[in-house]
């Protein structure tokens, strides 16, 4: 049996763990500018000048339906969409603040279509909102803030009241989780200390800032089992690595393995930024996949549309890249964890095991022509095949008569025989029935 004692948590976790990879999407102003989603900050934009982004944004070609056949093409089976990014600028239609998409020349509340869309593809919907916020008047300045270098920036931040910024935060919660619909994720977004550099009036800002046992208390209220990330600073449902790939299962604190969703982005930024160049291979975003599966771990992978309202040819060419793969070996992904410590990947391989323990998935990255052996499987298998193509994968026992003296030949050996010339899929998997 690959199953493993996971800590539970209040959110409805279980389906989220069989689905393994969602779509993010990071959408907002900052797709105008189209140089990272933190330019505000990075380049200390004044607000008149960003303004100029709220007075144009009219994404014409957005289709959202579009993009979740797109997503459900990719295999992804959930999505989470920005609802509000640090900037403050909300896609949503809300009570709370003039700035939002409805007051913009697209005059559309992005968030619906999207959630309509993408509910209609049969995918579990989620919304990223930031905690952060560089537009609300009462957000105290800090050294990550757009105005922390402003001759006046301790007299603007000094009246700034963070309890009304709390309350902004609960009502558009309430919002976002009354008129959507069922909403299945909440990815909070995030907490940090000060700044040892700063000027000391800047302060970090985390759970107590956010008043983060309400606005959490909230949320689960509104919507029993909804999966809530641990950015707020209070560990929830998720633990969520960014940017990096972890090597082995996350584990809370106490050591116990918990639900973790490593978080990617095709190229280096969230947002779309037009000049940014390290795009991702094909063979790499296939790896990050099953590099994370393999661990026990889900993949959110980003898209950052064009102020347009499409999503980037390279954005399609890798949502592409992992249609082509997943259309044929997503069993691999799907109700799949780590593998049962009895199973020792053998080099250049990464192995993945279904929960019931039927099925071992050996993922060759390394493509090992002719033979590919493996040490402590022998007796165990009922049948082998690719999972590309269905073919039958022959395999030797024990001691292999092929393998010359001193090569590797023991008791609980087996040698599958593997065509020599790699089979034409990215990452070829051998799917093995066990007994
Ligand atoms: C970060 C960044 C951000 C991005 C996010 C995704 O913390 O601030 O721009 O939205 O991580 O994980």
């Amino acid at each position: 049996m690959a199953s493993f004692e996971i800590r539970k948590t209040p959110g409805d976790t279980a389906w989220f763990r069989r689905d393994r990879f969602g779509m993010f999407i990071h959408w907002g102003l900052y797709s105008m500018p189209a140089r990272h989603e933190w330019v505000k900050t990075r380049e200390k934009i004044s607000e008149e000048k960003y303004d100029k982004y709220f007075q144009y944004f009219n994404p014409d070609m957005y289709d959202p339906r579009e993009w979740a056949r797109q997503a459900k093409a990719a295999g992804m089976k959930y999505v989470v969409m920005t609802a509000k990014h640090h900037e403050g600028f909300c896609m949503f239609d809300t009570q709370y603040t003039d700035y939002k998409c409805t007051n913009t020349p697209a005059h559309r509340d992005f968030i619906r279509e999207y959630v309509d869309a993408f509910r209609a593809e049969g995918l579990h919907v989620g919304f990223y909102y930031s905690l952060i916020d560089w537009h609300h008047p009462e957000f105290p300045i800090d050294h990550l803030h757009p105005r922390r270098d402003d001759p006046d920036a301790e007299q603007k931040s000094a009246g700034r009241n963070m309890h009304v910024y709390a309350e902004y935060m609960r009502n558009q919660v309430t919002e976002l989780l009354t008129n959507y619909g069922k909403i299945d994720i909440l990815w909070f977004d995030f907490s940090y200390g000060a700044d040892p550099n700063a000027p000391q009036w800047m302060k970090g800002k985390s759970a107590p800032e956010w008043e983060a046992e309400q606005l959490i208390a909230l949320a689960r209220k509104l919507q029993p089992g909804i999966i809530i990330d641990n950015r707020t600073g209070l560990e929830q449902d998720l633990w969520t690595p960014e940017q990096y790939q972890p090597l082995e299962w996350i584990k809370d604190k106490d050591g116990n393995l918990v639900t973790w969703e490593a978080c990617q982005t095709f190229s280096g930024s969230w947002g779309y930024y037009r000049d940014e160049m390290t795009w991702k291979s094909p063979e790499m975003l296939i790896q990050m996949l099953i590099n994370t599966v393999c661990i026990g771990g889900n993949l959110l992978m980003n898209v950052g549309p064009t102020s347009r309202g499409y999503l980037d040819y390279r954005a399609e060419a890798a949502l592409a890249a992992y249609a082509d793969w997943m259309k044929y070996n997503s069993r691999s992904v799907y109700g799949c964890t780590q593998a049962d410590a009895a199973f020792v990947a053998p080099r250049g391989t990464r192995l993945t095991q279904s929960e019931d323990g039927k099925r071992l998935y050996i993922h060759l990255f390394e493509y090992p022509y002719e033979f590919l052996q493996f040490p402590g499987l022998a007796g165990k298998i009922d049948y082998a095949q690719f999972l590309h193509d269905g073919s039958e994968v022959l395999y030797d026992e024990k001691t292999i008569s092929h393998f010359s003296e001193g090569a590797a030949s023991s008791d609980d050996l087996v040698a599958f025989r593997l065509p020599v010339v790699k089979p034409h899929t990215l990452v070829p998997v051998i799917e093995v029935f066990l007994k």
